[in-house]
């Protein structure tokens, strides 16, 4: 049986990228979109009309998840879903790329796989799942609301830095946040979950491979490593009586990248972010806060980076490591992986097999059982969570049109109908 005549169009995807990327534009090409504040409220918005438009019954779930589902023919409505998304939000002065690819692509795929006309077996669901880049707290919030793998108590946790909890941002949207329990979803809802995402890396893009066929996506640990030291007059304390834990937190910050740069293995530790106490120019910082993502492939990996940072910790005085969110890393399906790279082939489209160094809403549902793939496009140089975000169009259709055909393929047991 030949694969129907599934054709994305460009001047459509182009369009809601160029739309999408206005909600929260800030000077120098970047957005600010953090998760449920105002700027994501109105993309969300813009979201809904779209996915009305492409044909969708849309709704929202009580964690402010936002699901269109397009009826199968056979109306087997009850029959699992083939779901793909990803997220709105995005980080401080974001690019406008990192989730947003997925949603329109997503739109563009469902309104091609319409005017194919297959009747496919299967519900399809496009998701925009919550707060994906944990400005509350610990991200990917909205599938692991949906797939109940929340911590407890953590909607009410925040990082601090004015950010509200998640709690307060449902309240703020008129949701009841001690009825989130009612997004959880049955993993035997779902028949697959596909996320087509920029790489944020530079192997696709120095390759000139315009798509990469995710098999893994990194485990990642976050900690607070709190320095105290002794606050004190900035003018009056001799420097040999200082107890200053910003030095100690300096220091801190300089063994731990340079263990990394000198482990053979592949693993990343970024502190991204430094909290001062008190904080004026004329105190001696009293306490400092550094907050630490920390990254591997490999389990075994992780652990040995794990181990080597708290003995350096340990040899500042006064420093401890607390940490705050862990997420297991994931193989992704290879039946998924393999309709992915049949579509390709079909097409004529270079793709390339490659891993994640990035997290993302799909290792929630691979970690739940759920079949799972995802695809990548190329980002120039790499770049990402930065303004210079940028994509090439072309890369985006080919990318849809594998997703479109992916999900065909799928539903129809890979070889299509
Ligand atoms: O942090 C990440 O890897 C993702 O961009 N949320
Ligand atoms: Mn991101
Ligand atoms: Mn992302």
């Amino acid at each position: 049986m030949n694969f129907p005549k599934i054709k994305v169009r460009e001047s459509r995807l182009e369009r809601d990228l160029i739309d999408l990327g206005k909600f929260g534009e800030v000077g120098g090409g970047g957005i600010m979109r953090l998760a449920l504040s105002p700027a994501d409220l109105t993309a969300r918005a813009w979201v809904k009309d779209r996915m009305r438009e492409a044909g969708l019954e849309v709704r929202e779930d009580g964690a402010a998840n936002i699901i269109g589902r397009l009826k199968s023919k056979s109306d087997s409505d009850h029959a699992p879903c083939i779901a793909f998304g990803s997220h709105s939000d995005a980080v401080p002065n974001g690019g406008k790329f990192d989730g947003a690819l997925g949603i329109c692509a997503g739109l563009e795929a469902v309104r091609a796989i319409r005017e194919s006309e297959v009747a496919l077996p299967f519900p399809l669901e496009l998701m925009i799942l919550t707060d994906e880049e944990g400005s509350h707290y610990a991200g990917t919030f909205g599938s692991r609301a949906m797939l109940d793998l929340l911590a407890e108590g953590e909607i009410c946790k925040s990082k601090g830095d004015k950010q509200p909890s998640l709690a307060e941002s449902l309240k703020r949207m008129g949701k009841d946040p001690e009825k989130i329990g009612e997004a959880i979803r049955s993993p035997s809802a779902f028949r697959a979950f596909l996320e087509i995402h920029i790489e944020q890396g530079p192997v696709l893009d120095s390759a000139g491979i315009p798509i990469g066929i995710v098999q893994g996506i990194v485990a990642i640990e976050r900690y607070t490593i709190r320095v105290q030291g002794q606050a004190g007059h900035a003018g009056t304390t001799p420097m040999r009586l200082r107890d200053d834990a910003l030095v100690k937190a300096s220091r801190i910050i300089m063994e731990i990248h340079e263990a990394l740069r000198n482990m053979e293995a592949e693993v990343v530790g970024t502190i991204g972010r430094v909290q001062v106490y008190p904080g004026a120019f004329n105190i001696i910082p009293g306490a400092v806060d550094l907050f630490l993502d920390l990254r591997a492939m490999e389990d075994s990996v992780l652990a040995f980076a794990r181990k080597r940072i708290q003995e350096i910790v340990a040899r500042q005085s006064k420093a401890k490591m607390d940490p705050f969110l862990a997420k297991a890393g994931v193989s992704l399906d290879p039946g998924i992986m393999k309709a992915i790279e049949i579509s390709c082939r079909e097409r004529g489209i270079l793709f390339h097999y490659l891993g994640s160094g990035a997290g993302h809403d799909a290792m929630t549902f691979q970690t739940r059982g759920i079949p799972t793939g995802m695809i990548f496009i190329p980002c120039k140089e790499g770049k990402s969570h930065c303004p210079e975000e940028a994509i090439r169009i072309g890369d985006a259709v080919m990318g849809t049109q594998i997703l479109a055909d992916s999900i065909v393929r799928i539903a129809f047991g890979q070889e299509g109908p």
